[in-house]
């Protein structure tokens, strides 16, 4: 029997609502928030505050693009965490609401496990060859870093996990040192191309077992730049393509390290990456080359469904109402990852 599902995400700056017929994604809406861009990351109350205005819009764009009606609606899948509270708030309650008057089951969805799934999100026309389970998925955004073994679409393992900071604001820390802007990660990973990632060096974390560390990482960086620009105030400038390659490569060494730990531990060769930071041009062609030198089937997301969408909430939202996931109306939303279960 087929499916239609309404996706709803908000939790972090972007606001974004999406359609499915079963894996088949029918529209996928968002309203990213230009405010933030000022302050150099995202202001938790001004979030919350843009969802309020964008959530009707986008929702109803949605529905419009999808050339469906709310009743035609199975479900409504939801972000339930991890996120800002704020933001999760404004989502989670207008998707009560809209199940209240609809009279539609509500579904809620981890916005981690969100990331995973976008791999089985199909595009009218353009059939694609999801993940076979069991697969690792390199999970690296905004605010985590993980190296999940998926066995089934609902059943999970983290087997690694950053003990600080997520790769993401390794990133986005970067730009800010460097004066880049806000999100870091697009304007580094475009500087780093023009760059010689060979030219500086920085120290990299010994972290036991498959866990990640990014905070020291970042303060090596600053104070490399503080030593340079003593000597030399335009050290930076000078040699932004350099410094952000360098520092890129870094960063994907790390996260390469421990994937090809877990894979030489779990004997699994399917690979798939996931989470805004899978958007990076050198994290994305160096799992394609280790997959290519190893034997790995190695699962590269398209660039839309990197960052935060409601694609991927959609499609998790379908996994979860075919197995008889249904969330009652006082759920509270969660904000942090480790309080998920
Ligand atoms: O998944 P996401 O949209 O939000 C969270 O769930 O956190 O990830 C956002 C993160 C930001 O840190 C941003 O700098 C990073 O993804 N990002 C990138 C790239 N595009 C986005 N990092 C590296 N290279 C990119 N091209
Ligand atoms: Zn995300």
């Amino acid at each position: 029997m087929s499916h239609l599902i309404l996706g709803i995400e908000s939790s972090c700056d972007d606001t974004s609502a999406a359609v499915l017929r079963d894996e088949v994604l029918l529209s996928n809406v968002m309203a990213s928030q230009e405010v933030h861009r000022q302050y150099g990351g995202v202001i938790p109350e001004l979030a919350s505050r843009a969802h309020q205005q964008n959530i009707v819009p986008v929702v109803h764009q949605a529905l419009v693009q999808a050339g469906v009606t709310m009743d035609e609606i199975d479900a409504i899948a939801f972000t339930r965490g991890p996120g800002l509270l704020g933001s999760l708030l404004v989502g989670t309650s207008f998707a009560k609401g809209l199940s209240v008057s609809s009279g539609k089951p509500l579904v809620e969805v981890n916005h981690l496990q969100g990331h995973i799934l976008s791999h089985f999100i199909q595009q009218p026309d353009q059939p694609k060859q999801p993940p076979k389970f069991p697969f690792l998925a390199l999970l690296v955004s905004g605010g985590h870093s993980q190296i999940v073994r998926v066995d089934d679409y609902l059943t999970y393992e983290v087997i690694g996990h950053t003990i600080d900071d997520a790769v993401g604001e390794a990133f986005d820390k970067c730009a800010k040192i460097m004066g880049l802007g806000y999100p870091g990660g697009p304007v580094i990973d475009r500087l780093a191309k023009e760059g010689d990632p060979q030219r500086f060096t920085f120290a990299k974390p010994r972290i036991p077992d498959l866990n990640y560390s990014f905070s020291g990482i970042k303060t090596s960086l600053l104070y490399f730049l503080r030593d340079q620009v003593a000597l030399d105030p335009d050290f930076i400038q000078k040699n932004q393509t350099d410094i952000c390659a360098s520092y890129q490569k870094t960063l994907i060494d790390i996260l390469m390290d421990k994937l090809l730990k877990a894979v030489k531990l779990t004997g699994i060769r399917e690979v798939a990456i996931a989470g805004g930071v899978s958007a990076n041009s050198g994290l994305r062609n160096r799992i394609l080359e280790e997959g290519k030198k190893r034997g790995w089937v190695t699962h590269i997301p398209e660039f839309k469904f990197t960052t935060d969408n409601a694609a991927m909430i959609a499609i998790t939202g379908l996994y979860k109402f075919r197995s008889g996931s249904r969330a009652e109306l006082d759920l509270a939303p969660i904000s942090r990852a480790l309080d998920y279960h």
